[in-house]
């Protein structure tokens, strides 16, 4: 198949093109590079099948064209992902995440290509359900970041009931691993990571009793490939999350053994913070036979490694 893969060079974007290649697809690569790098592709812009990285932006609806023709099955992760910057300027979260998913979905609906699109697990109400957030779960926008991936799914959703166009909504809960950033609002554990391992305090907002669902980039990555061509998965919204949460308390603990360097500080957006944020997985099992295959500490323990390899090179880190 040959896929088109938005937000490539970013985060989860850069591990879906590696997971790809590694199934033998062809992957086209488009990023603005507002947020991604180019060098997130360097270890694998020899393989045969990658096309040269696209610098373009998913709001031009005669690029996205020019993209998908020709095309199998579209991935489409390019966004904005900050809630806080989802707060001060909505207009550019709308703009890229709303958009941006509606200029692909015109260039799908033209060539009849299949289309992922990658949601948020942030889209749902507060839960306290012991078995966790299955996808019929009340969602609840929070931050306009929220609320413009709720229009993108209904978007996506919409193309598959009125055009029978093979789409599918993927809601990840909290990603991490390498290549994620680990500064500003970057993913909690790159952040605690690279503070650990340059001796800082770690920072934690509010009490620290909210709790995510860790999920390993290269889970997420098997995820989104093995959803992008499910028929099953047609027309449907999965989460992809592991089952198991742990409190952002026991995270630092688990990331940085000396307890004197963890510090409490107030929340800077409480409003659009979740409590409990633990998936119910077993959609994903039943349509997919999804199921994560690195626990949390393998997958810290490999971030740990990465990180300190770049930092012990003197590369940057993002
Ligand atoms: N990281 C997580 O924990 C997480 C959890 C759930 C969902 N997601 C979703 O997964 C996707 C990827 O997230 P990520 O963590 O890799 O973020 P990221 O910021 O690293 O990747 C997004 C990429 O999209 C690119 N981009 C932004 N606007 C664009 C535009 N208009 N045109 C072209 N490219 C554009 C950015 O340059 C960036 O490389 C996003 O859709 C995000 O909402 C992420």
């Amino acid at each position: 198949m040959r896929v088109v893969v938005t937000g490539a060079a970013g985060f989860i974007g850069r591990w879906v093109v590696a997971e790809l290649l590694e199934r033998g697809h062809t992957v086209l690569p488009v990023d603005n590079l507002s947020q991604g790098d180019r060098g997130n592709l360097a270890a694998l812009v020899d393989h045969p099948h990658l096309e040269p990285l696209v610098v373009g932006d998913v709001r031009d609806g005669e690029a996205c064209r020019e993209w998908l023709a020709g095309a199998d099955a579209v991935a489409h992760l390019a966004a904005s992902i900050s809630v806080q910057d989802s707060i001060d300027n909505p207009a550019e979260t709308f703009d890229n995440d709303v958009v941006g998913t509606f200029r692909i979905l015109e260039a799908a609906r033209e060539h009849g290509t299949r289309v992922l699109f990658m949601s948020t697990c942030m889209v749902y109400d507060l839960a306290i359900a012991p078995e966790g957030i299955a996808e019929t779960h009340p969602v609840k926008p929070a931050s306009p970041y929220a609320a413009s991936k709720v229009a993108g799914e209904a978007l996506t959703l919409s193309f598959f009931h009125a055009y029978g166009l093979p789409t599918t909504v993927v809601r990840p809960f909290n990603t991490y691993g390498p290549f994620q950033r680990s500064v500003g609002e970057g993913g909690v554990v790159a952040i605690f990571t690279r503070l650990s391992l340059q001796g800082e305090q770690l920072r934690i907002y509010g009490d620290g009793t909210q709790t995510r669902d860790l999920l390993y980039v290269r889970d997420c990555a098997r995820f989104v490939c093995d959803a992008l061509f499910s028929d099953g998965a047609t027309g449907k919204i999965l989460n992809a999350g592991t089952g198991v949460d742990v409190s952002v308390n026991e995270l630092a603990a688990l990331v940085e053994t000396d307890a004197s360097k963890i510090v409490h500080a107030p929340h800077i957006h409480p409003q659009s913070e979740i409590a409990v944020l633990r998936c119910d997985a077993r959609l994903a099992d039943k349509v997919l036979g999804w199921r994560p295959q690195v626990s949390l500490a393998e997958g810290l323990a490999a971030t740990r490694v990465w990180m300190a390899e770049r930092l012990a090179a003197g590369e940057r880190v993002p």
